[in-house]
C-alpha cells in the first residue's frame, strides 16, 4: 500500500472513497445520538446532512454509512466511520476507525482511498495520523495466504488528507513512522500465520536473515553446535525430539548515535511448532499450535521497526526456535537438564515435570545469553502459557515485571501503541511452586496460577537485571475477524515494544 499526504480541503479529494470519522456528542443521559463529523471543514457534514437527520446511522465504533456522489465534493463515495462516544476518542479509536475503512473498500475492489485525519479533543495531531496510517496498513493484511483462488485485494494507494493547517514535515514524519510499525506488524503476523511444515526453525531464521539484511542489522543464526558450545541444556532439550534442526537467531542492531548504555535485550519464543512433546496436547485445536512462535516473530518486527526508524538505541535481538516434538530421541518427564551457566555460576539444574512447558526452557537460556551479551535490561515475549487466557481472557496480554522503572516505561507506551497488557504478580512469595526435591527447580508449578508460575520459572534466570515478560498466549490469535482486522495472527507486542525502545532515546 502506498501512501501520500495531502493538505488540501477534503472536500477537493479526488478519490473514489473519502473516509470520514463521525463521533457521537450527544451529553450523557441523552435519548438520540447527536452525530458530529470530524473533519476540518463542514463540506462532508454537508454533503451528509439529510441521510444523518433520518437516523439511520449512530456513530458506534466501527459502524459505517456509504454515499454515493456526494454533494459538494470531488470524492466518488463518501464513508462515514463511526468512532464511538466523543468523550471516550482516542488514537487507538482512529487506528482501527483506519482498519475499518481499509476492509470496507477491500471486498468492493476499491484500490484507491482517501482518509481524513480526524480532528477532535483528545487526538494530538501526530499521534493522530500515526494512529490511522497503523490501522490502514493493519487493516489491509489478509491471512487467506494459500488459497488458490486467492485475489489479491490489497489496496494500492491510501492518500492521507490532513487539515490545510497542518506542519507538513511533521505529519510526513508521523505518517512515515505510522506505515513503518504498521508494516513490521505485519511482517510479524505473516510470520506467524505460516504453518510448521512451511516456517522450520532454519527457515525462520532464514527470514530473519533476509529481513535484517534489507534494513542493516547484523545477524547471526546458529545451531546445534553453537548452542552445546554455549552449553544451552534447557534450549537444547525441547530440540532433541525434532528431526528439525534449532536455530538461535541473534540480531543486533547498534547505530553509531547510540550511548553504549543502555543495551535492550529483547527475547522471543519460537516453538514453530508445539505438540507438547511427550506429554502431547489433545488434538482438538493443535493445528493452532503452528502460532506458538508468536513472541519470536514480534521482536524479529519489533528490530525491523527500529532499524527503519533508525532508533538511537542499542538492542540485540534472540529468538529461540525450535519444534516441540515426540520421537525416541525426545526428553521425558522426570529427565533432569542443566540450563546455560552465567559467568562464574553453574548452570540451574531443572527437573522436567512436563514436556509441553518447552517454552520457558528455550526462554531461559536466551535470557542468560542475552546477559551475556551484556544486556542491561531484557524483554520478553511468548506464548507462554494457556493460564494467562483464563486468568484475562482475549482482551489485555499478561505483563510481569522485577523492576518498577522498566514496568512504568513499557506501560507508558501503550497510550501511544493502544494495546492492551495487565500486570500479574511475580512476587518472590510464589517462588515456592517451582521447588523441586531432585535438582534446583521443576518447569511446572501444579494447578493454580499457571501464567504466575511460567513468569517464576523466568524470572529465576533474568536475576537481578531488570526484566518484563509479556504472555501473549491469548492475543496472539483471533478466530473471529472484526470490522478492522482480519482473523488469524495479530502481531500483538509489535507497536508496544517499538514503543518501550523509542522510550530509551536520549
Ligand atoms: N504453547 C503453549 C501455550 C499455549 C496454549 C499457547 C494455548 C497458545 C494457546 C505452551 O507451550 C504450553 O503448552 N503451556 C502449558 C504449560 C503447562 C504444561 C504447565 C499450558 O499452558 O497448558
Ligand atoms: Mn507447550
Ligand atoms: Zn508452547
Amino acid at each position: 500500500m502506498k501512501t501520500n499526504l495531502s493538505l488540501a480541503p477534503c472536500s477537493e479529494a479526488a478519490t473514489e472513497l473519502l473516509t470520514v470519522f463521525a463521533v457521537d456528542a450527544a451529553p450523557k443521559g441523552a435519548t438520540k445520538p447527536e452525530i458530529r463529523l470530524l473533519a476540518a471543514d463542514d463540506a462532508p457534514a454537508k454533503a451528509a446532512q439529510s441521510v444523518l437527520d433520518g437516523g439511520e446511522f449512530k456513530g458506534e465504533s466501527s459502524e459505517t454509512l456509504l454515499l454515493h456522489r456526494p454533494a459538494g465534493l470531488t470524492a466518488k463515495r463518501l464513508l462515514l466511520v463511526g468512532l464511538g462516544k466523543s468523550a471516550k476518542l482516542t488514537p487507538h479509536e482512529v487506528r482501527k476507525g483506519a482498519g475499518t475503512a481499509i476492509r470496507f473498500a477491500k471486498p468492493r475492489g476499491l484500490r484507491e482511498l482517501a482518509i481524513a485525519v480526524p480532528v477532535g479533543e483528545g487526538l494530538e495531531p501526530n499521534l493522530t495520523i500515526r494512529a490511522l496510517a497503523e490501522g490502514a496498513v493493519l487493516g489491509d493484511f489478509d491471512s487467506d495466504t494459500y488459497r488458490s483462488d486467492r485475489k489479491d485485494r490489497t489496496v494500492g494507494t491510501l492518500q492521507v488528507v490532513a487539515p490545510p493547517s497542518s506542519d507538513q514535515a511533521t505529519a510526513e514524519a508521523a505518517l512515515r513512522e505510522g506505515v513503518i510499525v504498521g508494516e513490521s506488524q505485519n511482517f510479524a503476523r505473516a510470520l506467524v500465520n505460516e504453518p510448521g511444515n512451511r516456517l522450520t526453525p532454519t527457515i525462520l531464521g532464514q527470514r530473519a536473515e533476509e529481513m535484517c539484511r534489507e534494513f542493516g542489522i547484523r545477524c547471526e543464526v546458529h545451531s546445534t553446535e553453537k548452542m552445546r558450545e554455549l552449553q544451552m541444556g534447557a534450549f537444547l532439550s525441547v530440540t532433541q525430539g525434532s528431526d528439525e534442526p534449532p536455530a538461535l537467531i541473534v540480531m543486533t542492531w547498534e547505530p553509531p548515535d547510540a550511548p553504549a548504555s543502555p543495551l535492550l535485550g529483547l527475547i522471543g519464543k519460537g516453538i514453530t511448532f508445539d505438540t507438547g512433546g511427550i506429554s502431547i496436547k489433545p488434538s482438538d485445536n493443535m493445528e493452532k499450535m503452528k502460532y506458538d512462535m508468536a513472541g519470536g516473530a514480534a521482536m524479529i518486527g519489533a528490530m525491523r521497526a527500529i532499524a527503519q526508524l533508525q532508533v538511537p538505541v542499542r538492542v540485540v535481538g534472540i529468538v529461540c526456535a525450535a519444534e516441540n516434538m515426540p520421537s525416541g530421541k525426545a526428553q521425558k518427564p522426570g529427565d533432569v537438564q542443566i540450563a546455560m551457566p552465567a559467568p562464574g555460576k553453574p548452570g540451574k539444574a531443572i527437573e522436567i515435570i512436563n514436556t509441553d512447558a518447552e517454552g520457558r526452557l528455550v526462554l531461559a537460556d536466551g535470557i542468560t545469553y542475552a546477559k551475556q551479551l551484556g544486556a542491561t535490561h531484557l524483554i520478553d515475549a511468548a506464548t507462554l502459557t494457556a493460564a494467562v487466557a483464563v486468568a484475562l481472557g482475549q482482551i489485555n496480554a499478561g505483563i510481569f515485571a522485577n523492576d518498577e522503572d522498566t514496568l512504568e516505561r513499557f506501560m507508558d507506551g501503550l497510550r501511544v501503541s493502544g494495546e492492551r497488557f495487565w500486570r500479574l504478580p511475580a512476587e518472590d512469595d510464589y517462588r515456592d511452586v517451582i521447588k523441586s526435591t531432585i535438582a534446583d527447580i521443576k518447569n511446572t508449578g501444579g494447578h493454580y496460577g499457571g501464567a504466575i508460575n511460567a513468569a517464576m520459572f523466568l524470572k529465576e534466570f533474568a536475576e537481578e537485571t531488570p526484566w518484563l515478560h509479556l504472555d501473549i498466549a491469548a492475543t496472539a490469535w483471533v478466530d473471529d475477524p472484526k470490522p478492522w482486522l482480519a482473523s488469524g495472527p495479530t502481531g500483538v507486542a509489535v507497536r508496544s515494544v517499538v514503543q518501550w525502545i523509542r522510550g530509551y532515546r536520549t
